[in-house]
């Protein structure tokens, strides 16, 4: 079997194959998470699509609001590449194969990843619709066992040890604060992502543990591919837009007579209706962020 660094060479070439000559060297990966695809269709041309299927070792997505295609196009002087749709663990690939796209950027001297995700909210203060710049992230994953960056290293792709101290960008993440004073009506909110494997949402337990252990926000997708963004050197900011406000609350059917259990309750049709809307002030700080670098 090829090893990750052939792969991610091939795929790599493949996606330069298809680039015009304005587009073959891209500096940004932007990730579009749940119903935040739009991002895409705010490159200006020339653009180019890719669909994941075309691309040698992209596995396709099967989450709604995934469209599963790569888009490369300009935001001002800069060329940028946008996944619209990721892989996911819970669809069932390895950890290694969601992040594989990353290992893709990384051979084509991407140097900076931006990556964003529909998360739900545990910090009281949190409200939906807001969106969430990570400062640090809680891997429940990674520190039970399943780190993408777990077996034999490439010492050519990245050190065998990464720090994550200084995983999210401070100078990235300080622009955005700078340019969220132009959006009136969101809050910019900055705190710590849980990833969590999914399918199922949190119970009510569960989110009462990930509130006291330290995490704002939870969800199922991002840490993964910001480990090897990390391992292959590249800067790296991570946003979260605030979908849904987890449940927290005991509800004791002994001493409590009646209560509708299903107040609160989190679901994707929800998740991806408040993408839409959010959706359009995150992606306006995206844009201004790249165009402005
Ligand atoms: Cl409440 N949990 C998780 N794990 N992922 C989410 C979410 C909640 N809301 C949107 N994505």
């Amino acid at each position: 079997m090829a090893s990750v660094k052939e792969s991610a060479r091939v795929a790599a070439k493949y996606i330069q194959s298809r680039l015009t000559d304005e587009l073959k060297d891209p500096e940004f990966a932007i990730v579009c998470g749940s119903g935040l695809g739009g991002l895409a269709d705010s490159l200006q041309e020339p653009k180019v699509s890719i669909p994941y299927g075309d691309i040698p070792g992209f596995a396709k997505t099967t989450a709604t609001g995934h469209a599963g295609i790569l888009v490369c196009g300009k935001l001002g002087s800069h060329t940028v590449l946008c996944m619209v749709g990721r892989m996911h663990f819970y669809e069932g690939h390895a950890i290694q194969t969601t992040t594989f796209p990353i290992r893709v950027f990384a051979a084509l001297n991407i140097g900076t990843l931006i990556t964003t995700n529909a998360a739900g909210g545990l910090n009281p203060n949190y409200s939906v619709g807001d969106i969430m710049v990570l400062e640090d992230h809680i891997n429940f994953l990674g520190l039970t066992g399943n780190n993408p960056l777990q077996g034999p290293n490439d010492e050519e792709l990245g050190p065998r040890f990464t720090a994550l101290s200084d995983a999210y960008d401070f100078d990235l993440r300080r622009r955005i604060f700078d340019l969220s004073a132009n959006l009136t009506n969101r809050t910019v909110q900055e705190g710590v992502y849980a990833f969590v494997s999914g399918p199922t949402y949190e119970s009510r337990a569960e989110c009462r543990m990930l509130l006291a252990v330290g995490a704002d926000a939870v969800g199922m997708s991002t840490v993964p591919e910001v480990l090897v963004a990390r391992h292959a050197n590249m800067k790296v900011l991570a946003m979260s837009l605030i979908t849904n406000v987890a449940v927290t609350e005991r509800v004791s059917a002994k001493n409590t007579k009646a209560y509708d259990m299903s107040e609160g309750k989190a679901n994707h049709q929800e998740v991806l209706e408040v993408g839409r809307q959010a959706a359009l002030d995150l992606q306006r700080l995206v844009t201004d962020l790249v165009t402005g670098l």
